[in-house]
């Protein structure tokens, strides 16, 4: 099997290499290509990639690109996990929008619309690459944001699927609690990217959510930095994303008095590419746990099994069109749901239950702003980003999004063809 990783000198790799390592009985790598513009980093870490491999006696061979088209010819599948701009251009998405009172962040509020825009023509024209070359591979995105970059991969008619990291860190972190086996735990996972909630949480069947909260609840709270009494009332576990939305103005305070998520992770990444370029570390690095991706290879290991040859979980946490899933969103609106993955086809949405209007209402809200950044993004235009963003529910006001519109447009110019 080959893998080809798109992005492949991000500081995240060895996550990733690490996972194709420990897991090779689910997934047998012969083949992991690194492609990435920046031949400095992929030196670094391929050279990692390659030890990793060594010490856990993984046959498989590492090789390392810049050339997008040679990488993906053969591959099974390719993995996007870039950055268009870097830390340096989520750094800015971080921060004007809070000059309005808004919530600065990478995929949720104005800046992720930011980087919607900056992303989604990148990822069109490497997905038309690959399928040029290679029109059978499966596109894995894990690139953000997430919903919104499938969805435009979905339309321009790629075989692609999303991937995050929440629902399986959720599923770790309720199997830990529960004292049992993370694949006997199920979750109802329903909503959009980054805008998900945990409706039940079952364990051989029996839904142990009621049961979770009563005896952990302050231990959920705690992680997700909403109150115990909030998560009794609604009765679901809403993923951390929805603090942005359910505790937007205290974020908004805290966002505004300490160094932003992006500085932080520009410091963390020029001190991992420094221990990545020692020939004597052959394991990834405790302080790659300090980022956000924790199980993104589980993820993608469990994902590319069941597609490509059955072998990965039946079920699982994918961003994939709606298709009558949850009846108040567009079918062609992307979902992230459980959905059986199998090597057949790709995934199919499990049935969900009739969803709360309080948590209907918000997905459709959002649904319809993932919609207008699309065309924002695709087309292009002053007009069309004002659009998106009078459209999201954190913004809403004309006078916010003029302003922020032109904030966009002034920090992302260089990356906006039509600006
Ligand atoms: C989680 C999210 C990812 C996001 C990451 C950010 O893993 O699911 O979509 O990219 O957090 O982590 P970072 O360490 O970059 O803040
Ligand atoms: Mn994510």
């Amino acid at each position: 099997m080959k893998l080809t990783v798109v992005g492949g000198g991000s500081t995240y790799t060895p996550e990733l290499v690490d996972g194709f390592a420990r897991l090779r009985d689910t997934l047998p790598v012969e083949e992991l290509v690194l492609v990435d513009p920046a031949a400095d980093r992929l030196d670094l870490v391929g050279g990692l990639a390659r030890r990793i491999f060594a010490r856990q006696g993984h046959e498989g061979r590492v090789v390392t690109t810049s050339d997008l088209d040679a990488g993906v010819e053969g591959a099974d599948a390719v993995l996007l996990q870039l950055r268009v701009g870097g830390q340096a251009a989520r750094e800015q998405d971080e921060t004007w929008p809070l000059q309005c009172g808004c919530v600065g962040q990478e995929t949720t509020g104005a800046g992720g619309l930011a980087k919607a825009l900056r992303t989604v023509p990148v990822v069109l024209d490497i997905a038309e690459r690959v399928r040029r070359t290679n029109p059978d591979a499966w596109i894995i995105d894990f690139t953000n944001p997430v919903g919104i970059v499938t969805r435009a991969l979905l339309q321009a008619g790629h075989k692609a699927v999303g991937l995050c990291n929440v629902a399986i860190g959720l599923q770790r972190k309720f199997a830990a609690l529960l004292g049992v086996d993370p694949a006997d735990v199920h979750l109802d996972h329903v909503g959009l990217n980054h805008l998900t909630w945990e409706t039940g949480v079952r364990v051989d069947g029996e839904d142990v959510l009621p049961g979770l909260l009563r005896e952990h609840g302050d231990a959920i709270a705690a992680d997700l930095r909403l109150p115990r009494a909030l998560l009794d009332r609604l009765g679901v576990v809403p993923s951390y994303y929805l603090r942005y939305y359910y505790a937007h103005d205290e974020v908004v305070r805290e966002l505004r008095t300490k160094p932003s998520r992006a500085a932080e992770v520009a410091a963390m990444e020029r001190e991992l590419m420094t221990m990545y370029g020692d020939p004597a570390l052959d394991e990834k690095p405790a302080l790659l746990a300090r980022r956000g991706g924790a199980h993104y290879s589980e993820a993608a290991v469990d994902l590319a099994a069941a597609l490509l040859s059955g072998a990965g979980s039946p079920y699982q946490v994918v961003n994939t069109l709606n298709r009558g899933t949850l009846p108040f969103l567009p079918d062609d609106a992307v979902i992230e749901v459980q959905a059986a993955v199998g090597a057949e086809g790709g995934p199919a949405p499990l049935p969900v239950a009739t969803v709360d209007p309080l948590y209907a209402g918000l997905m459709a809200n959002v649904t319809t702003y993932e919609d207008l950044a699309l065309e924002a993004a695709l087309r292009g235009g002053r007009d069309r980003v004002f659009r998106a963003l009078l459209a999201h529910p954190l913004i809403g006001q004309y006078e916010y999004a003029d302003t922020l519109t032109d904030q966009l447009i002034a920090h992302n110019r260089e990356h906006l063809a039509w600006a």
